[in-house]
């Protein structure tokens, strides 16, 4: 696109906002007051899918470096080696969130750049400048770093020595690693997460088999080894353990003299209720338990829920007792990666064909009633626009555990687009506008209703390397093209910083926009 073109296109992104604005401004509308003055308002990503630099600053080869070269893993056979270059053009990508607007910005901290052999060799020292510059670069812009540890990407050489989360091993390496990071930056972050929804990935990585090391047995996937019904308790068994030392470490020894927060971050659909009968509403808490309460109510309570004990058996490790002192560091807040929603039937009182992803928890998820889909469907499968779903997550929260403080860790709408796909067509994501602009409103009624949310990042800054869905899957509040590796901000990005400088913003339609945008 040429630069006078291109003008253009900004020109009319703006005056779509501004009409849309004149024309609905009294139609329900979103105002950045409706959430508290100290809220953190920001956007996401992860190491692994914008970094690139895979081979360099001494860092080495990470279990999904390792992963993506081998051949059928990925949709279109495409890895993360360059990714955004993030690795070269971090400075600009900080320029991007002071453009936003933003207050805080999610990224994640890759292990094997700080540690590329875990705890059997050295601090790399480059890997620390890396992370330390982005941190610098933040807080001269006064954004907040809220950091994740541990973004699906660890040193491969764990995987490679004991089998990495299937082993209790880990714990002292993750320990390790989290110590690190503490001790290198935690004079400057004051948001840590432990974990980047460990839920879903082990599922995905133990359970279907799809990701790194692709571990199952039939009939949940095609694997080579593995144990579907054993292994993904055990390895969230040591997650939660992981999680549990490195909090212990933290409390112990930083968090007086660094005073910052630590917590976890869980993928939590919202279940509904398929049928008006009792037995669907235990099928959607069951749901829930197999989800969030997994792994926060031994974090938090102490335990794994009861309803996971009766199922599961045997097959669900114990806490000893030294372990269960252990959990007592707890959490100080909850990160809750919210995007969908799905009806559950249940399965316990009556049989069904159980769904491999959803059936331990013996309920039947499904994305339609009568014939018509809970939302409008967007480019993942299985991921509708549910605005209220948001709402019902967080009220959940904040009855199970006696509202901790929750921060909405990733939000976001993907659009299909490869390289075919026009910049033009990427760039006017009306869709996304609307997904923000609902999940918001919904997100502001649990606030109103005394829920104790303290940030919004949305997922994500950057068009990236969408893990086995490759460069197929777009989530960026900014365009990438990854030829020339040049960012463009989408109509969603200049409507984010129209909402966090204060405008008050009314509900977008499709075709009101593409009315305005066409005529100029
Ligand atoms: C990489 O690490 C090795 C030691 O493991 C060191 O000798 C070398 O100087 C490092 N390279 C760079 C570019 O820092
Ligand atoms: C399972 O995987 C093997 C080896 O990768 C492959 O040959 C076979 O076709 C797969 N089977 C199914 C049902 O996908
Ligand atoms: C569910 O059923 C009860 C009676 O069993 C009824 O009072 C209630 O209105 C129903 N709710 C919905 C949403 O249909
Ligand atoms: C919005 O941006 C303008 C221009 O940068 C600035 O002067 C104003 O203070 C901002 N308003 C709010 C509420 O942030």
């Amino acid at each position: 696109m040429g630069e006078k073109k291109k003008k253009n296109k900004m020109k009319c992104m703006l005056m779509a906002i501004m009409v849309l604005q004149m024309l609905f401004s009294h139609v329900s509308s979103l105002h950045r007051t409706q959430f508290p003055s100290t809220f953190l308002f920001g956007a996401a990503t992860s190491s692994y899918q914008i970094e690139g630099g895979y081979l360099e600053g001494n860092k080495s080869l990470s279990n999904w470096d390792v992963f993506t070269h081998m051949p059928g893993k990925i949709l279109d056979g495409s890895n993360g080696d360059v990714a955004d270059d993030h690795y070269h053009l971090y400075t600009e990508d900080v320029e991007l969130l002071d453009y936003l607007g933003v207050n805080s910005y999610r990224f994640s901290i890759s292990w094997a750049r700080i540690l590329p052999r875990g705890r059997f060799g050295e601090i790399n020292l480059e890997g620390i400048a890396f992370y330390s510059n982005i941190i610098d670069a933040l807080l001269l812009k006064g954004i907040q770093p809220f950091v994740t540890l541990n973004h699906f990407d660890f040193p491969y050489e764990l995987e490679h020595r004991y089998g990495a989360w299937l082993s209790s091993e880990i714990q002292k390496d993750f320990a390790y690693f989290a110590e690190v990071c503490f001790n290198a930056f935690g004079d400057r972050v004051k948001f840590w997460t432990t974990f980047n929804e460990p839920n879903l990935l082990i599922k995905f990585s133990y359970m279907i088999g799809v990701f790194p090391p692709c571990r199952c047995s039939k009939p949940f996937g095609n694997c080579t080894s593995g144990d579907s019904a054993v292994e993904p308790y055990v390895v969230a068994h040591n997650v939660i353990l992981s999680h549990a030392t490195a909090v212990d470490v933290y409390r112990r020894k930083y968090q007086a003299k660094q005073g910052g927060s630590i917590g976890i971050v869980i993928a939590t659909k919202w279940y509904e209720p398929l049928r008006n009968i009792t037995e669907d509403y235990a099928a959607a808490q069951r749901a829930l338990s197999f989800e969030a309460a997994w792994f926060l109510d031994p974090i938090i309570n102490g335990d794994y829920p009861a309803e996971m004990r009766d199922i599961v058996g045997s097959n669900l490790p114990e806490f000893t007792p030294a372990e269960q002192r252990l959990l007592e560091s707890k959490l100080d807040f909850i990160g809750i990666n919210q995007y969908s929603s799905t009806y559950v039937r249940d399965c316990k009182y009556s049989s069904c064909q159980l769904d491999f992803y959803e059936g331990n928890a013996l309920v039947f998820a499904t994305d339609e009633r009568d014939g018509v889909p809970i939302g409008k469907p967007t480019a993942l499968s299985g991921i509708f626009v549910v605005p209220y779903g948001i709402e019902k997550v967080v009220m959940y929260m904040k009855q199970r555990y006696n509202n901790t403080p929750m921060y909405i860790t990733e939000n976001g709408y993907s659009q299909k687009g490869d390289s075919s796909t026009s910049m033009e067509e990427m760039v006017n994501d009306i869709e996304r506008v609307e997904f923000i602009h609902d999940y918001l409103s919904y997100l502001s009624n649990a606030i109103r209703q005394g829920a104790d949310v303290r940030g919004y990042f949305i997922w994500s800054l950057l068009d990236n390397f969408e893990w086995a869905f490759g460069y197929t899957i777009k989530f960026g509040l900014y365009y990438v093209d990854f030829d020339s590796q040049r960012r463009a901000p989408k109509l969603s990005a200049e409507w984010y910083k129209k909402f966090l400088n204060g405008s008050n913003l009314p509900k977008v339609k499709e075709d009101d926009a593409k009315l305005v945008c066409s005529s100029s």
